[in-house]
């Protein structure tokens, strides 16, 4: 019975090892229910992304703007590759962040998560009061207390993201975003790159970056480490329809396939506390 056990777990570590890079969200056997089965920290109770509801979230005066160092325009070449599951920029380290707490933060990467499945143009991955937005952006910082970010990815205060929605109404084509766009058609495959010469990331993201829901919760893919502290912007980052399509209907999955819908859906909050620094008001026009 013992080896039997033991012949049916080297299985299943090697299923696991040979999967290694195969979730997806919606196909096959390691989409985002079964995430959990693999990757065990995404079936954990501080799990990202969440519902942020208005009314719950606690306002806290003494949270601090966050101090966004090297945001602005940066001259140099900046990798961009389709890696089967979005589209991803490497950003420099020195792009930093400092929390309201004043930890410190280096950004890596920046990258997208988004729709366009069955005609649904919405793919932001935190929804506001059930609402979802239709691109979410999300850049990747790990905290500059480890020399990397491979350290810092296992780290209990390893991560902090920060993340503004996309909307889209009948806005105008939003220049910020020209020169990624006019780049994805060379990203189309898994596994292929292309260089960014040139870089604005505090032009790609909202006007107002003073705002912010702040949480505890996780990686929204595999391994899903519950070790990130969320900084989602409450103003919005504004497109036109037509470059949203674009980033839809750019790239292809591992399959081949048009790579749409990769957002995972939210998670329960448990017993977390979503805190931002201003105050509710149902009446706010937008
Ligand atoms: C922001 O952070 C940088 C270090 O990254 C520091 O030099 C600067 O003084 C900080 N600014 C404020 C206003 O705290
Ligand atoms: C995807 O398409 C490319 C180019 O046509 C081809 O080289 C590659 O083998 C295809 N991959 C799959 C999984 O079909």
């Amino acid at each position: 019975m013992r080896s039997l056990v033991t012949l049916v777990s080297l299985f299943l570590v090697g299923v696991q090892a040979q999967h290694g890079s195969e979730w997806t969200y919606s196909k096959g056997s390691l989409d985002e229910e079964h995430w959990p089965q693999h990757y065990p920290d995404c079936g954990g109770q501080k799990q990202s992304p969440i519902n942020l509801q208005r009314k719950k979230v606690q306002y806290n005066p003494s949270l601090k703007r966050l101090n966004l160092t090297g945001y602005d325009v940066q001259v140099g070449e900046f990798p961009m590759i389709n890696n089967g599951h979005t589209v991803q920029i490497s950003l420099p380290p020195t792009m930093r962040m400092t929390a309201p707490d004043g930890t410190q933060y280096t950004a890596l990467q920046m990258h997208f998560h988004w729709g366009g499945a069955s005609s649904e143009i919405s793919g932001s991955e935190h929804t506001i009061d059930g609402f979802r937005f239709v691109i979410e952006i999300h850049v990747v910082h790990y905290n500059s207390k480890y020399k990397s970010y491979d350290i810092a990815k296992d780290a209990p205060d390893g991560l902090a993201v920060l993340a503004a929605l996309v909307e889209v109404k009948n806005y105008a084509e939003n220049t910020h975003y020209s020169n990624f766009i006019s780049h994805l058609v060379n990203v189309k495959y898994p596994g292929q790159s292309t260089i960014l010469t040139g870089l604005d990331v505090q032009d790609m993201l909202p006007e107002d970056l003073h705002h912010y829901y702040s949480y505890k919760g996780s990686l929204t893919t595999p391994p899903c480490t519950q070790n990130v502290q969320w900084f989602v912007l409450k103003d919005y980052v504004k497109m036109s329809r037509t470059q949203a399509l674009m980033l839809e209907n750019s790239l292809l999955d591992h399959e081949n396939k048009t790579l749409h819908n990769d957002y995972r859906r939210t998670q329960p909050l448990n017993h977390r506390v979503v805190e931002a620094n201003f105050k509710y008001s149902p009446n706010e026009s937008e």
